[in-house]
């Protein structure tokens, strides 16, 4: 048998010389390798920090008591670590790989798309509905998220998807109970390499303060850098606008934060309204862009098994960038800065030229967006929102620098394969509302 050395690799943990079969095709080679040698990171692109896999002793050290005590009092064993990572075995290594997750149809319901459009269930059971800005945003006090009946639920459902995002303080939810409504809202997704609540993949979990002392280079100076182009500057978390996993064959719908660990001051989230984003547009605009269609990117990296040196790339794909919402059957603009690359069709120019001012849209307009104050008034409950990741962009502000612990966790329902309706009205349209003619 005939050995060939294809490179030489200096590593703590892996030979100084690798011998690679020559029978062995490189791209399978080169996996074997990755996945075989801790010291490789899998796909952290120009992300710092190690990556790790499994249960983390050292961040069940990190994690907040009141966190804690959430997961412990739902059965959850911590005991191992925390929180828990694919292990490195299932991380898929190739683009390809990566891509055929959930590369196919599975079949979606709109739990708002027949509810009662007054809402008299959900609403009769709470004691205050406080829209906390005209366009976007409402807050609902006086109920319990695990205690909704399946009617509420679903009138809850088209609340989100006309207010872009339904906000709930005081909340005695356990993990298993967010995930089991996630379930009841769409398919829930299961990250390939973000990690999760131990034992309850598709609980993943949001915790900054976690990823900066593992080596994320966030802080008040380099979160500006979210501001601009992300393909060319670093990356640093959720700072920047952006709607979660766009590369989906069917992409994120109905999505809820709970925040059981929330700083006294600072930390809030921020969200801007797809459907206020495309009212913004003149006509003619309108006209432009419905039917086109744009290519999507992943925020997680993989090789490309045909150009496995060229470094870690994002998984794309092609969808509607102005979509129908199913439940309300109106118009919204789908991009978002870090993750829409181009406008099929365009040359790059025109391409760059129309997304930078579709990014601007949802991004400058305060009357189209919300800001939210997390907050924790009482010991063992956190506070919960849920927004509809398909018309919408969301920010995260560290401004609390790490100084108080925040932690929570996220379920998120994919929702149907986006599609476009010629014959849908825009927001605006549909509700009898002002909308300015140029000429
Ligand atoms: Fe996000």
């Amino acid at each position: 048998m005939t050995t060939t050395t294809i490179s030489e690799v200096k590593s703590i943990n892996t030979p100084s010389v690798i011998q690679i079969n020559a029978d062995i095709p490189l791209d399978q080679a080169l996996e074997e390798l990755i996945r075989n040698s801790k010291e490789i990171s899998i796909t952290r692109g120009k992300r710092k920090g190690k990556f790790e896999t499994g249960a983390d002793k050292e961040g069940l050290e990190l994690l907040p008591e009141s966190s804690k005590e959430r997961l412990q009092a739902d059965g959850i064993d911590i005991q191992a670590g925390y929180p828990e990572a694919p292990p490195r075995e299932d991380i898929p290594i190739y683009l390809d790989q990566a891509f055929e997750i959930r590369n196919y149809d599975v079949p979606f319901v709109d739990r708002g798309k027949n509810a009662d459009p007054e809402k008299k269930s959900l609403f009769g059971a709470a004691t205050e509905i406080i829209n906390l800005t005209k366009n976007v945003g409402t807050e609902i006090v006086g109920l319990q998220l695990e205690d909704l009946t399946d009617q509420q639920k679903d009138e809850l459902a088209l609340l989100i998807a006309e207010r872009v995002v339904v906000f709930f303080r005081d909340q005695k939810l356990s993990p298993s109970a967010q995930h089991k409504l996630g379930d009841y809202y769409g398919n829930v997704e299961v990250h390939a390499q973000v990690a999760h609540v131990p034992g309850l993949p598709g609980t993943t979990v949001i915790w900054n303060d976690y990823q900066v002392k593992k080596g994320m280079n966030l802080n008040f100076a380099t979160s500006n850098l979210s501001n601009w182009d992300s393909t060319k500057y670093l990356n640093v978390g959720n700072q920047g606008w952006h709607t979660d996993l766009v590369h989906e064959r069917q992409p994120a719908g109905y999505t809820h934060l709970h925040l059981d660990a929330i700083p006294d001051v600072g930390g809030d989230t921020i969200w801007s309204s797809g459907y206020g984003a495309y009212d913004k547009l003149s006509d003619e605009f309108k006209k432009f862009l419905d039917g086109k269609e744009a290519v999507y990117v992943s925020a997680h990296q993989y090789l490309d098994r045909e150009d496995p040196f060229g470094g870690p790339k994002r998984i794309e794909r092609v969808h509607p960038l102005v979509r129908t919402h199913p439940a309300t059957g109106w118009k919204f603009l789908y991009v978002n800065r870090g993750m829409t690359k181009r406008i099929v069709g365009l040359s790059p120019v025109e391409s760059d030229l129309v997304l930078n001012y579709l990014f601007d849209v949802y991004e400058k307009n305060a009357d189209i967006q919300v800001r939210f104050k997390w907050t924790n008034s009482k010991q063992g409950y956190g506070t919960s929102a849920i927004w509809d990741n398909r018309i919408s962009q969301h920010r995260n502000v560290w401004d609390h620098e790490g100084d108080q612990p925040r932690h929570g966790t996220r379920v998120t329902s994919l929702a149907e394969k986006p599609y476009f309706d010629p014959e849908s009205k825009s927001q605006r349209e549909a509700l009898g509302k002002y909308l300015h003619q140029w000429d």
